[in-house]
């Protein structure tokens, strides 16, 4: 696989089903959280080979100028060929130049953090995530 044959586009709602298996195989699938209602509610990035939906990228608003990326997967086959950092990068611009934010989050795996550290992000809270089924 070459990088230079990869495309980027925006999700839509016919997208849905492949996204969902991508998020199955990366281990980052929810069914509440990642219904087809709350992401067609975010921006969501999409990597492209061959006609095949290989990764994604999701912006999620938190008030007009912050947000976070969340769910950043690729395909375990087209792994370590930089796809993941071109999603991350154009994740950032779209946040950046088309949203406006000032400042974007992620929550990292620990075992994560190298990644995103190399690529500009930086902890500054030890955030433990907690949640709560509420029906
Ligand atoms: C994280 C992920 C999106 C990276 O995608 P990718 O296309 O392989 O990324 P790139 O090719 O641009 O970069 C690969 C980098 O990831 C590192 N990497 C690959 N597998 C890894 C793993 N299991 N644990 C930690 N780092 C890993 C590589 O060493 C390489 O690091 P470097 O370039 O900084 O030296 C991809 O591994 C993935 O989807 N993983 C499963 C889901 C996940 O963990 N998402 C992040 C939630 S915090």
């Amino acid at each position: 696989m070459d990088i230079t044959d990869i495309t980027f586009r925006l999700y839509t709602d016919s997208d849905y089903e492949p996204v969902k298996l991508n998020l199955i195989e990366s281990g980052q699938f929810d069914s509440i959280w990642d219904s087809k209602e709350n992401i067609k509610d975010m921006c969501t990035l999409l990597a492209v080979y061959d006609d095949d939906i290989i990764g994604s990228i999701s912006l999620s608003k938190y008030g007009e100028k912050t947000g976070q990326l969340l769910r950043l997967n690729v395909k375990k086959k087209n792994q370590n060929n930089g796809v993941g950092t071109k999603l991350i990068n154009e994740g950032v611009r779209i946040a950046k130049d088309e949203m406006g934010w000032l400042e974007a989050g992620l929550l990292s795996m620990p075992y994560k953090t190298k990644f995103y550290e190399k690529r500009g992000w930086n902890n500054q809270h030890e955030f433990v995530w907690m949640n709560k089924k509420l029906n």
